[in-house]
Protein backbone atom coordinates (compact mmCIF):
# COMPACT_ATOMS: atom_id res chain seq x y z
CA UNK A 1 0.00 0.00 0.00
CA UNK A 2 1.34 3.35 -0.98
CA UNK A 3 1.55 5.76 2.06
CA UNK A 4 -1.17 7.99 0.92
CA UNK A 5 -3.05 4.80 0.81
CA UNK A 6 -4.92 3.17 3.94
CA UNK A 7 -7.29 0.48 5.08
CA UNK A 8 -11.09 1.09 5.65
CA UNK A 9 -13.89 -0.47 6.93
CA UNK A 10 -17.31 0.38 6.34
CA UNK A 11 -20.22 -1.10 8.08
CA UNK A 12 -23.45 -1.67 6.96
CA UNK A 13 -26.43 -3.58 7.56
CA UNK A 14 -26.98 -7.42 7.54
CA UNK A 15 -27.71 -7.87 3.82
CA UNK A 16 -26.40 -4.93 2.08
CA UNK A 17 -22.64 -5.92 1.57
CA UNK A 18 -22.58 -6.40 -2.08
CA UNK A 19 -24.62 -3.51 -2.15
CA UNK A 20 -22.04 -1.17 -0.69
CA UNK A 21 -19.13 -3.19 -1.82
CA UNK A 22 -20.26 -1.72 -5.40
CA UNK A 23 -20.83 1.63 -4.05
CA UNK A 24 -17.02 1.53 -2.86
CA UNK A 25 -15.45 -0.21 -5.96
CA UNK A 26 -17.43 2.95 -7.85
CA UNK A 27 -16.03 5.76 -5.87
CA UNK A 28 -12.49 3.80 -6.50
CA UNK A 29 -12.11 1.42 -4.10
CA UNK A 30 -9.31 -0.71 -3.57
CA UNK A 31 -8.86 -4.16 -2.12
CA UNK A 32 -12.45 -4.71 -1.52
CA UNK A 33 -13.26 -7.30 0.98
CA UNK A 34 -17.00 -8.43 1.80
CA UNK A 35 -17.38 -9.24 5.45
CA UNK A 36 -20.05 -9.68 7.74
CA UNK A 37 -22.34 -6.41 7.69
CA UNK A 38 -18.78 -4.79 6.37
CA UNK A 39 -16.97 -4.18 3.83
CA UNK A 40 -13.01 -3.69 3.88
CA UNK A 41 -11.42 -1.36 1.25
CA UNK A 42 -8.20 0.50 0.66
CA UNK A 43 -8.52 3.97 -0.40
CA UNK A 44 -6.55 7.60 0.13
CA UNK A 45 -8.03 10.61 2.50
CA UNK A 46 -10.41 11.73 -0.67
CA UNK A 47 -11.80 8.06 -0.78
CA UNK A 48 -12.73 8.78 2.96
CA UNK A 49 -14.30 11.75 2.61
CA UNK A 50 -16.06 10.38 -0.64
CA UNK A 51 -17.14 7.09 1.16
CA UNK A 52 -18.76 9.18 3.79
CA UNK A 53 -20.56 11.47 1.69
CA UNK A 54 -21.85 9.14 -1.23
CA UNK A 55 -22.60 5.80 0.19
CA UNK A 56 -26.06 4.91 0.54
CA UNK A 57 -25.84 1.93 2.10
CA UNK A 58 -23.01 2.69 4.56
CA UNK A 59 -23.60 2.84 8.41
CA UNK A 60 -20.13 4.09 9.35
CA UNK A 61 -16.43 4.52 8.15
CA UNK A 62 -13.85 3.10 10.14
CA UNK A 63 -10.18 3.87 9.80
CA UNK A 64 -8.08 0.98 11.58
CA UNK A 65 -4.67 2.50 12.84
CA UNK A 66 -3.56 -0.08 15.06
CA UNK A 67 -3.88 -3.60 14.97
CA UNK A 68 -2.68 -6.25 17.74
CA UNK A 69 -3.44 -9.65 19.62
CA UNK A 70 -4.62 -9.80 23.29
CA UNK A 71 -6.04 -11.72 25.33
CA UNK A 72 -7.27 -9.54 28.22
CA UNK A 73 -8.01 -6.10 28.96
CA UNK A 74 -4.59 -5.06 30.43
CA UNK A 75 -3.13 -6.55 27.41
CA UNK A 76 -5.67 -4.37 25.64
CA UNK A 77 -4.44 -1.37 27.51
CA UNK A 78 -0.74 -1.99 27.14
CA UNK A 79 -0.88 -2.17 23.50
CA UNK A 80 -2.94 0.72 23.28
CA UNK A 81 -0.88 2.67 24.95
CA UNK A 82 1.98 2.19 21.80
CA UNK A 83 -0.12 3.88 19.30
CA UNK A 84 0.86 7.83 18.66
CA UNK A 85 -2.22 9.23 19.85
CA UNK A 86 -0.78 13.04 19.18
CA UNK A 87 -1.30 12.07 15.89
CA UNK A 88 -5.11 11.57 15.86
CA UNK A 89 -6.19 14.14 19.03
CA UNK A 90 -4.66 17.05 20.64
CA UNK A 91 -4.64 17.63 24.53
CA UNK A 92 -7.73 20.37 23.87
CA UNK A 93 -9.48 18.27 22.50
CA UNK A 94 -12.42 15.44 23.71
CA UNK A 95 -12.52 11.59 22.38
CA UNK A 96 -14.92 8.89 23.63
CA UNK A 97 -14.20 5.14 23.03
CA UNK A 98 -16.65 2.71 21.48
CA UNK A 99 -15.92 -1.17 21.75
CA UNK A 100 -17.17 -4.19 19.56
CA UNK A 101 -16.97 -7.89 20.93
CA UNK A 102 -16.71 -11.14 19.70
CA UNK A 103 -14.59 -13.24 22.03
CA UNK A 104 -14.92 -15.34 25.21
CA UNK A 105 -11.63 -13.70 26.67
CA UNK A 106 -13.60 -10.30 26.87
CA UNK A 107 -16.92 -10.73 29.20
CA UNK A 108 -17.52 -7.16 29.68
CA UNK A 109 -16.99 -4.74 26.42
CA UNK A 110 -17.48 -1.86 28.48
CA UNK A 111 -14.98 -2.49 30.82
CA UNK A 112 -12.70 -2.91 27.54
CA UNK A 113 -13.84 0.53 26.59
CA UNK A 114 -12.84 1.72 30.13
CA UNK A 115 -9.34 0.82 29.93
CA UNK A 116 -8.72 1.53 26.37
CA UNK A 117 -9.72 5.12 27.28
CA UNK A 118 -7.05 4.61 30.63
CA UNK A 119 -4.28 3.97 27.81
CA UNK A 120 -4.87 7.07 26.36
CA UNK A 121 -5.49 9.49 29.46
CA UNK A 122 -2.03 7.70 30.43
CA UNK A 123 -0.06 8.14 27.33
CA UNK A 124 -1.12 12.48 27.16
CA UNK A 125 0.09 12.27 31.06
CA UNK A 126 2.97 10.36 30.61
CA UNK A 127 4.18 12.40 27.61
CA UNK A 128 2.65 15.60 28.18
CA UNK A 129 1.61 15.79 31.61
CA UNK A 130 -2.02 16.98 30.62
CA UNK A 131 -4.32 14.82 28.75
CA UNK A 132 -7.30 15.48 26.66
CA UNK A 133 -10.80 15.51 28.16
CA UNK A 134 -13.51 12.21 27.48
CA UNK A 135 -16.74 13.75 26.68
CA UNK A 136 -19.47 11.08 25.48
CA UNK A 137 -21.92 12.80 23.26
CA UNK A 138 -20.27 14.77 20.23
CA UNK A 139 -16.29 14.01 21.10
CA UNK A 140 -14.05 15.66 18.99
CA UNK A 141 -12.69 11.92 18.33
CA UNK A 142 -14.36 8.32 18.00
CA UNK A 143 -12.47 5.76 19.08
CA UNK A 144 -13.66 2.14 17.82
CA UNK A 145 -12.33 -0.79 19.52
CA UNK A 146 -13.02 -4.55 17.52
CA UNK A 147 -12.26 -7.28 19.64
CA UNK A 148 -12.82 -10.82 17.46
CA UNK A 149 -11.25 -13.68 19.58
CA UNK A 150 -7.85 -12.35 20.24
CA UNK A 151 -7.54 -9.91 17.32
CA UNK A 152 -7.78 -6.73 18.30
CA UNK A 153 -8.59 -3.58 16.15
CA UNK A 154 -8.02 0.06 17.31
CA UNK A 155 -9.78 2.12 14.78
CA UNK A 156 -10.62 5.92 14.50
CA UNK A 157 -14.59 6.99 13.70
CA UNK A 158 -14.66 9.06 10.07
CA UNK A 159 -18.32 9.57 10.13
CA UNK A 160 -19.55 10.00 13.96
CA UNK A 161 -23.42 9.51 14.26
CA UNK A 162 -24.46 6.47 12.24
CA UNK A 163 -24.75 8.01 8.52
CA UNK A 164 -28.25 6.31 8.61
CA UNK A 165 -29.29 9.85 9.60
CA UNK A 166 -28.70 11.68 6.65
CA UNK A 167 -30.42 14.77 7.95
CA UNK A 168 -33.53 15.55 6.04
CA UNK A 169 -36.34 13.07 8.53
CA UNK A 170 -37.61 15.64 11.16
CA UNK A 171 -40.85 13.99 12.12
CA UNK A 172 -41.08 10.22 12.10
CA UNK A 173 -44.37 8.04 11.94
CA UNK A 174 -44.23 4.81 14.21
CA UNK A 175 -42.06 2.57 12.36
CA UNK A 176 -39.92 4.50 9.79
CA UNK A 177 -37.45 2.59 8.19
CA UNK A 178 -34.01 2.89 8.36
CA UNK A 179 -32.48 5.85 5.36
CA UNK A 180 -29.67 2.77 5.14
CA UNK A 181 -31.78 0.00 4.95
CA UNK A 182 -34.58 2.10 2.59
CA UNK A 183 -31.61 2.92 0.28
CA UNK A 184 -30.38 -0.96 0.04
CA UNK A 185 -33.99 -1.72 -0.41
CA UNK A 186 -34.29 0.46 -3.57
CA UNK A 187 -30.73 -0.19 -4.95
CA UNK A 188 -31.66 -4.15 -4.97
CA UNK A 189 -33.94 -3.48 -7.48
CA UNK A 190 -31.64 -1.97 -10.11
CA UNK A 191 -34.27 1.16 -9.93
CA UNK A 192 -32.25 4.37 -10.84
CA UNK A 193 -34.73 6.71 -11.93
CA UNK A 194 -35.86 5.40 -15.63
CA UNK A 195 -39.49 4.65 -14.16
CA UNK A 196 -42.04 6.06 -11.62
CA UNK A 197 -41.68 5.03 -8.18
CA UNK A 198 -44.88 4.32 -5.78
CA UNK A 199 -44.94 3.61 -2.00
CA UNK A 200 -48.52 3.15 -1.27
CA UNK A 201 -47.82 2.99 2.42
CA UNK A 202 -45.54 5.32 2.52
CA UNK A 203 -45.26 6.35 6.26
CA UNK A 204 -42.96 9.06 7.20
CA UNK A 205 -41.72 9.00 3.76
CA UNK A 206 -38.29 7.64 4.21
CA UNK A 207 -38.65 5.19 0.83
CA UNK A 208 -39.75 8.54 -1.27
CA UNK A 209 -37.11 10.40 -0.52
CA UNK A 210 -34.60 7.70 -1.00
CA UNK A 211 -36.08 7.08 -4.16
CA UNK A 212 -36.27 10.76 -5.30
CA UNK A 213 -32.50 10.59 -3.90
CA UNK A 214 -31.19 7.84 -5.76
CA UNK A 215 -32.56 9.11 -8.95
CA UNK A 216 -31.51 12.12 -8.95
CA UNK A 217 -28.06 10.60 -8.13
CA UNK A 218 -27.84 13.42 -4.99
CA UNK A 219 -25.78 12.28 -2.36
CA UNK A 220 -26.93 11.02 0.31
CA UNK A 221 -25.11 13.33 3.26
CA UNK A 222 -26.06 16.57 1.23
CA UNK A 223 -28.29 17.32 4.51
CA UNK A 224 -25.90 15.85 6.90
CA UNK A 225 -24.76 18.70 9.88
CA UNK A 226 -20.91 17.09 10.04
CA UNK A 227 -19.07 14.40 9.83
CA UNK A 228 -16.64 13.04 12.35
CA UNK A 229 -13.26 13.46 9.98
CA UNK A 230 -13.92 17.37 9.89
CA UNK A 231 -12.61 17.33 13.18
CA UNK A 232 -9.42 15.46 12.62
CA UNK A 233 -5.90 16.59 13.20
CA UNK A 234 -5.16 16.37 9.74
CA UNK A 235 -8.68 17.50 8.06
CA UNK A 236 -8.32 18.83 5.03
CA UNK A 237 -11.24 21.42 4.27
CA UNK A 238 -10.40 22.30 0.40
CA UNK A 239 -10.63 18.56 -0.66
CA UNK A 240 -14.09 17.91 1.24
CA UNK A 241 -15.77 21.71 0.12
CA UNK A 242 -14.79 20.12 -3.63
CA UNK A 243 -16.64 16.80 -2.94
CA UNK A 244 -19.37 18.58 -1.41
CA UNK A 245 -19.87 21.03 -4.38
CA UNK A 246 -19.52 19.13 -6.98
CA UNK A 247 -23.21 18.07 -8.96
CA UNK A 248 -21.07 16.84 -11.97
CA UNK A 249 -22.90 13.41 -11.19
CA UNK A 250 -26.09 14.36 -10.48
CA UNK A 251 -28.83 13.89 -13.10
CA UNK A 252 -32.49 14.69 -14.57
CA UNK A 253 -35.22 12.42 -13.10
CA UNK A 254 -38.42 12.70 -15.53
CA UNK A 255 -40.61 10.93 -13.96
CA UNK A 256 -42.21 10.67 -10.15
CA UNK A 257 -42.78 9.50 -7.14
CA UNK A 258 -45.86 8.63 -5.29
CA UNK A 259 -46.50 8.09 -2.35
CA UNK A 260 -49.90 7.54 -0.46
CA UNK A 261 -50.86 6.32 3.27
CA UNK A 262 -54.17 5.76 4.84
CA UNK A 263 -53.34 7.63 7.95
CA UNK A 264 -53.64 11.44 7.29
CA UNK A 265 -50.93 12.14 10.43
CA UNK A 266 -48.36 9.81 7.88
CA UNK A 267 -48.90 11.88 4.95
CA UNK A 268 -48.31 15.10 7.22
CA UNK A 269 -44.79 13.93 8.44
CA UNK A 270 -43.96 12.65 4.97
CA UNK A 271 -44.48 16.09 3.66
CA UNK A 272 -42.62 17.57 5.72
CA UNK A 273 -39.53 15.42 5.45
CA UNK A 274 -39.61 15.77 2.39
CA UNK A 275 -40.06 19.28 2.55
CA UNK A 276 -37.10 19.52 4.15
CA UNK A 277 -35.00 17.47 1.64
CA UNK A 278 -35.94 19.66 -0.93
CA UNK A 279 -37.77 17.16 -3.17
CA UNK A 280 -41.49 18.58 -3.03
CA UNK A 281 -41.30 18.77 -6.68
CA UNK A 282 -40.39 14.95 -7.17
CA UNK A 283 -42.92 13.40 -5.05
CA UNK A 284 -46.37 13.65 -5.16
CA UNK A 285 -48.10 12.79 -1.90
CA UNK A 286 -51.99 11.85 -1.22
CA UNK A 287 -54.17 10.29 1.48
CA UNK A 288 -55.19 7.02 -0.05
CA UNK A 289 -56.37 3.70 1.58
CA UNK A 290 -54.60 1.10 -0.48
CA UNK A 291 -57.85 -0.78 -1.14
CA UNK A 292 -58.86 2.58 -2.96
CA UNK A 293 -55.61 2.47 -5.40
CA UNK A 294 -57.04 1.77 -9.13
CA UNK A 295 -54.49 2.96 -11.49
CA UNK A 296 -50.84 2.43 -11.04
CA UNK A 297 -49.00 4.99 -13.17
CA UNK A 298 -47.25 3.95 -16.06
CA UNK A 299 -44.31 2.56 -16.07
CA UNK A 300 -43.20 1.96 -12.51
CA UNK A 301 -41.53 0.56 -10.00
CA UNK A 302 -43.26 -0.28 -6.20
CA UNK A 303 -41.39 -0.83 -2.82
CA UNK A 304 -43.06 -0.47 0.24
CA UNK A 305 -43.42 -1.95 4.10
CA UNK A 306 -46.41 -2.46 5.41
CA UNK A 307 -47.48 -3.20 8.58
CA UNK A 308 -46.07 -6.48 9.89
CA UNK A 309 -48.51 -6.99 13.18
CA UNK A 310 -47.25 -5.14 15.85
CA UNK A 311 -50.12 -3.17 16.10
CA UNK A 312 -53.01 -4.77 14.22
CA UNK A 313 -54.81 -7.87 15.22
CA UNK A 314 -54.10 -10.89 13.15
CA UNK A 315 -57.04 -11.19 11.19
CA UNK A 316 -56.82 -7.93 9.84
CA UNK A 317 -53.12 -8.46 8.91
CA UNK A 318 -54.19 -11.42 7.16
CA UNK A 319 -57.06 -9.45 5.53
CA UNK A 320 -54.53 -6.71 4.77
CA UNK A 321 -52.07 -8.92 2.88
CA UNK A 322 -54.73 -10.49 0.94
CA UNK A 323 -56.11 -7.19 -0.14
CA UNK A 324 -52.38 -5.68 -1.17
CA UNK A 325 -52.58 -9.22 -3.53
CA UNK A 326 -55.81 -8.27 -4.96
CA UNK A 327 -54.86 -4.45 -5.60
CA UNK A 328 -51.67 -5.67 -7.42
CA UNK A 329 -53.04 -8.14 -9.75
CA UNK A 330 -55.96 -5.32 -10.75
CA UNK A 331 -54.08 -1.99 -10.90
CA UNK A 332 -50.21 -2.88 -11.27
CA UNK A 333 -50.01 -4.15 -14.62
CA UNK A 334 -46.44 -4.68 -15.86
CA UNK A 335 -44.71 -3.53 -12.34
CA UNK A 336 -41.80 -4.58 -10.68
CA UNK A 337 -43.14 -5.16 -6.96
CA UNK A 338 -41.17 -5.52 -3.93
CA UNK A 339 -42.66 -5.91 -0.52
CA UNK A 340 -40.86 -6.33 3.04
CA UNK A 341 -42.19 -8.14 5.12
CA UNK A 342 -41.78 -10.45 8.31
CA UNK A 343 -44.05 -13.66 8.37
CA UNK A 344 -44.41 -16.27 5.97
CA UNK A 345 -48.46 -15.90 6.94
CA UNK A 346 -48.66 -12.48 5.36
CA UNK A 347 -46.35 -13.13 2.35
CA UNK A 348 -48.67 -16.65 1.84
CA UNK A 349 -52.09 -14.09 1.53
CA UNK A 350 -50.36 -12.33 -1.26
CA UNK A 351 -51.10 -15.19 -3.72
CA UNK A 352 -48.36 -14.31 -5.95
CA UNK A 353 -45.00 -16.42 -7.11
CA UNK A 354 -42.11 -14.10 -6.22
CA UNK A 355 -39.96 -14.48 -8.05
CA UNK A 356 -36.75 -13.33 -5.96
CA UNK A 357 -36.64 -13.77 -1.95
CA UNK A 358 -33.68 -11.54 -0.12
CA UNK A 359 -33.56 -11.74 3.67
CA UNK A 360 -33.13 -8.56 4.75
CA UNK A 361 -32.77 -6.90 8.77
CA UNK A 362 -34.92 -4.61 9.94
CA UNK A 363 -33.55 -3.26 13.59
CA UNK A 364 -34.10 -6.86 15.24
CA UNK A 365 -36.39 -8.66 12.97
CA UNK A 366 -35.48 -11.00 10.23
CA UNK A 367 -37.97 -10.09 7.49
CA UNK A 368 -37.97 -11.22 3.72
CA UNK A 369 -37.95 -8.42 1.03
CA UNK A 370 -39.98 -10.19 -1.99
CA UNK A 371 -40.11 -9.36 -5.74
CA UNK A 372 -43.51 -9.58 -7.94
CA UNK A 373 -43.50 -9.70 -11.73
CA UNK A 374 -46.89 -8.01 -12.37
CA UNK A 375 -47.10 -8.99 -16.35
CA UNK A 376 -49.04 -6.48 -18.63
CA UNK A 377 -52.76 -8.11 -19.69
CA UNK A 378 -54.59 -11.10 -18.72
CA UNK A 379 -52.30 -13.62 -16.26
CA UNK A 380 -54.03 -16.33 -17.88
CA UNK A 381 -52.85 -15.32 -21.42
CA UNK A 382 -49.56 -15.85 -20.08
CA UNK A 383 -49.87 -19.25 -18.50
CA UNK A 384 -51.39 -20.17 -21.91
CA UNK A 385 -48.39 -18.86 -23.72
CA UNK A 386 -46.04 -20.22 -20.88
CA UNK A 387 -47.79 -24.22 -21.85
CA UNK A 388 -48.33 -23.70 -25.46
CA UNK A 389 -44.56 -22.62 -25.34
CA UNK A 390 -43.12 -25.61 -23.43
CA UNK A 391 -40.75 -23.79 -21.38
CA UNK A 392 -41.02 -20.38 -19.42
CA UNK A 393 -40.83 -18.00 -21.45
CA UNK A 394 -41.51 -13.88 -19.86
CA UNK A 395 -43.76 -11.42 -21.76
CA UNK A 396 -40.99 -9.26 -23.44
CA UNK A 397 -39.39 -5.99 -21.41
CA UNK A 398 -41.42 -3.27 -21.14
CA UNK A 399 -39.82 -0.35 -23.09
CA UNK A 400 -39.88 2.04 -20.02
CA UNK A 401 -38.32 5.40 -21.68
CA UNK A 402 -41.52 6.56 -23.39
CA UNK A 403 -39.78 10.37 -24.90
CA UNK A 404 -43.00 11.57 -25.36
CA UNK A 405 -44.69 11.79 -22.06
CA UNK A 406 -41.01 12.56 -20.42
CA UNK A 407 -41.12 16.45 -18.89
CA UNK A 408 -38.22 17.96 -18.85
CA UNK A 409 -37.39 18.91 -15.06
CA UNK A 410 -35.13 21.87 -14.28
CA UNK A 411 -34.46 19.98 -11.11
CA UNK A 412 -31.55 22.98 -9.82
CA UNK A 413 -34.36 25.52 -9.52
CA UNK A 414 -36.24 23.08 -7.85
CA UNK A 415 -33.66 22.56 -5.28
CA UNK A 416 -34.17 25.63 -3.23
CA UNK A 417 -36.69 24.52 -1.59
CA UNK A 418 -34.58 22.90 0.73
CA UNK A 419 -34.93 25.15 3.69
CA UNK A 420 -32.27 23.35 5.93
CA UNK A 421 -29.38 23.26 3.49
CA UNK A 422 -26.29 22.71 5.11
CA UNK A 423 -24.61 26.51 6.00
CA UNK A 424 -28.04 27.75 4.60
CA UNK A 425 -28.73 29.79 8.04
CA UNK A 426 -25.49 31.43 8.24
CA UNK A 427 -26.25 32.86 4.65
CA UNK A 428 -27.86 36.51 4.34
CA UNK A 429 -31.18 36.59 3.00
CA UNK A 430 -30.78 38.12 -0.18
CA UNK A 431 -28.23 35.06 -0.89
CA UNK A 432 -30.96 32.09 -0.03
CA UNK A 433 -32.90 33.81 -2.69
CA UNK A 434 -30.05 32.86 -5.56
CA UNK A 435 -30.00 29.28 -6.62
CA UNK A 436 -27.48 26.83 -5.18
CA UNK A 437 -24.95 26.91 -7.23
CA UNK A 438 -22.49 26.46 -4.81
CA UNK A 439 -23.87 24.49 -2.01
CA UNK A 440 -20.91 24.30 0.69
CA UNK A 441 -20.22 27.96 1.52
CA UNK A 442 -17.28 27.68 4.41
CA UNK A 443 -16.23 31.37 4.42
CA UNK A 444 -19.00 31.83 7.43
CA UNK A 445 -18.03 28.81 9.25
C1 LIG B 1 -44.37 0.01 8.47
S1 LIG B 1 -45.20 1.50 8.11
C2 LIG B 1 -44.27 2.18 6.76
C3 LIG B 1 -43.10 2.98 7.23
C4 LIG B 1 -42.41 3.79 6.16
N1 LIG B 1 -41.73 2.93 5.19
C5 LIG B 1 -41.43 4.79 6.78
O1 LIG B 1 -40.22 4.68 6.54
O2 LIG B 1 -41.86 5.64 7.55
C6 LIG B 1 -46.66 0.96 7.35
C7 LIG B 1 -47.59 2.06 6.89
O3 LIG B 1 -48.70 1.46 6.23
C8 LIG B 1 -49.82 2.28 6.44
N2 LIG B 1 -51.05 1.49 6.15
C9 LIG B 1 -51.62 0.51 6.88
N3 LIG B 1 -52.72 0.04 6.27
C10 LIG B 1 -52.84 0.73 5.11
C11 LIG B 1 -53.77 0.70 4.03
N4 LIG B 1 -54.80 -0.15 4.03
N5 LIG B 1 -53.59 1.54 2.99
C12 LIG B 1 -52.55 2.41 2.99
N6 LIG B 1 -51.65 2.50 3.99
C13 LIG B 1 -51.78 1.66 5.02
C14 LIG B 1 -49.69 2.72 7.88
O4 LIG B 1 -50.43 3.90 8.13
C15 LIG B 1 -48.17 2.94 8.00
O5 LIG B 1 -47.82 4.27 7.77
Amino acid sequence: MDKANFEMVAKTLSGLEEILAGELIALGANDVEIGRRMVSFTGDKELLYKANFHCRTALRILKPIYHFKAKDADMVYQKTKEVAWEHYISLDKTFAVDSVIYSDNFNHSKFVAYRTKDAIVDYFMAKYEKRPSVRVNNPDLYINIHISHNDCTLSVDSSGESLHKRGYRIEQTEAPLNEVLAAGMIMKTGWKGESNFVDPMCGSGTLLIEAAMIALNIAPGIHRKEFAFEKWVDFDRELFDRIYNDESNERKFTFKCFGSDISPTAIQVAGKNIRNAGLMKYIELKELPFQQFTEAPQPGLMVTNPPYGERISSRNLMELYAMIGERLKHAFSGYNVWILSYKDECFDQIGLRPREKVKLMNGQLECEYRCYEMFEGKNKEYKKALNEGGEQKRPPERDTAKPDEKRSVNFKTARIDRPDRRFAAARAKEEEKKPFKKRRDTSND
